[in-house]
């Protein structure tokens, strides 16, 4: 969908070397996916986005839009196709955000009724009731809800390219977590190809489908979030990824990838007997006790039933030390397990029902520390 060839940028500096802000860049983002632009202040993120819809002109290489080459198109009708947000959100201060919204299809003379109903329904998409918004002015809204704005002004003309410079700066820790998670839902939904700069790791990690990571020009590598988090190409994007990047790839797996296949389930009136027997033949260490709608109710592990085998399951019950849903990631799952210190969670549907376990120790292996183990075990 979009491919850099070589792409490069010299700014002449009167009197001085010239600055090399993008150096033989080449990438290729397919349809619908989200690039992460990520690096330090100044390794040209932002100029390299102003070179692909002609803002700054390139020095030499070569940019493709769905196949057409780049050169061949005037700014105009390149626009057209590229919905971008500023990375100073850039509201225009004299414009109500309804204004804002439809400049670009009112510029590119689309129906007027269309794009104002268009508006509605993307404010309603980011939160924002339009009924209290719409007439207002930037400044009488908060820098989070500006920039709300800056996006889905972006969207307004519904371009199928996004360039979007840190479109979530301004917004604090939670609230950009939110913003964030509206973005992806939306952009499930609409499936524009974006290309989204940021600075910050946790923010690429979530967002992307790729990061490309730059350094003064470079880009230094360009893979999934996992493959950076894994294979890290050299000390500089080690250092920039951070030490904890092992943590980080938890959040990339789900707890449902996780889950041990493995599920044995005992009734409360169950006869110790023919557990310790289930047990034996299913090689299982642990046997949850589930409720009559299926909801975990506490464990039994084989320790405990070892030498006594008289008596039903619930006289010899622990109760389950803690659950975790089945679509959570495995960084809520560890810090759940350091919360009930448990090395165990019991993993849970939205009707709350037992789907299975997952230990520690398969976590550790996923993140290819530690051997998987056969059989695996609960102390
Ligand atoms: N018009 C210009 N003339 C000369 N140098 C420029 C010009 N615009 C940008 N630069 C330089 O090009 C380099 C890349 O700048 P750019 O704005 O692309 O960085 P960035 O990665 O977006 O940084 P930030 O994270 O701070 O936004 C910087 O060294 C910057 O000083
Ligand atoms: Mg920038």
């Amino acid at each position: 969908m979009i491919r850099l060839e070589n792409l490069t940028k010299h700014f002449e500096v009167p009197g001085k070397e010239p600055v090399i802000a993008a150096n033989n860049v080449s990438m290729e983002v397919d349809e619908g996916e989200i690039c992460i632009f990520l690096g330090p202040s100044g390794c040209g993120k932002t100029t390299a986005l102003k070179m692909i819809n002609k803002l700054i002109p390139k020095t030499s290489g070569k940019i493709y839009i769905a196949g057409k080459d780049t050169d061949d198109l005037d700014p105009i009708t390149l626009r057209r196709e590229i919905g971008y947000v500023i990375q100073q959100i850039g509201l225009f201060p004299n414009m109500t955000i309804e204004a804002n919204i439809c400049v670009v299809p009112d510029l590119l003379k689309m129906d007027k009724k269309k794009s104002r109903v268009k508006a509605r329904e993307l404010m309603e998409m980011v939160n924002l009731d339009p009924n209290i918004f719409l007439k207002r002015y930037p400044r009488e809204l908060s820098g989070g809800q500006q920039q709300r704005i800056g996006v889905i002004r972006a969207l307004a003309a519904d371009p199928p390219v996004m360039l979007m410079d840190e479109p979530f700066g301004a917004i604090d820790p939670i609230n950009r977590a939110v913003i964030q998670d509206e973005f992806l839902k939306l952009n499930s939904k609409l499936g524009k190809t974006v290309l989204f700069v940021s600075h910050d790791i946790d923010e690429a990690v979530k967002m992307g489908d790729k990061i490309a990571i730059f350094r003064e020009g470079v880009l230094e590598q360009c893979d999934t979030p996992d493959e950076i988090l894994s294979n890290p190409a050299n000390q500089f994007i080690k250092d920039f990824v951070g030490t904890d990047r092992a943590l980080k790839r938890l959040k990339l797996i789900k707890v449902s990838d996780a889950i041990m296949p493995f599920l044995m389930t005992v009734k409360s009136d169950d006869s110790l007997e023919k557990v310790a027997e289930e047990m034996r033949i299913n090689n299982a260490h642990i046997a949850v006790m589930v409720g009559p709608r299926g909801r975990a109710r506490g464990y039994i592990t084989k320790g405990e039933i070892k030498g006594d085998q008289r008596g039903i399951v619930s006289e010899y019950i622990d109760p389950i030390p803690g659950t975790i849903h089945v679509n959570d990631n495995l960084h809520d799952a560890v810090s759940q397990m350091y919360a009930h210190a448990s090395d165990w969670l019991a993993v849970v549907d939205d009707d709350g029902a037992y789907k299975g376990y997952i230990t520690q120790h398969i976590i550790a292996s996923l993140l290819g520390e530690a051997p998987r183990k056969q059989g695996d075990t609960i102390s």
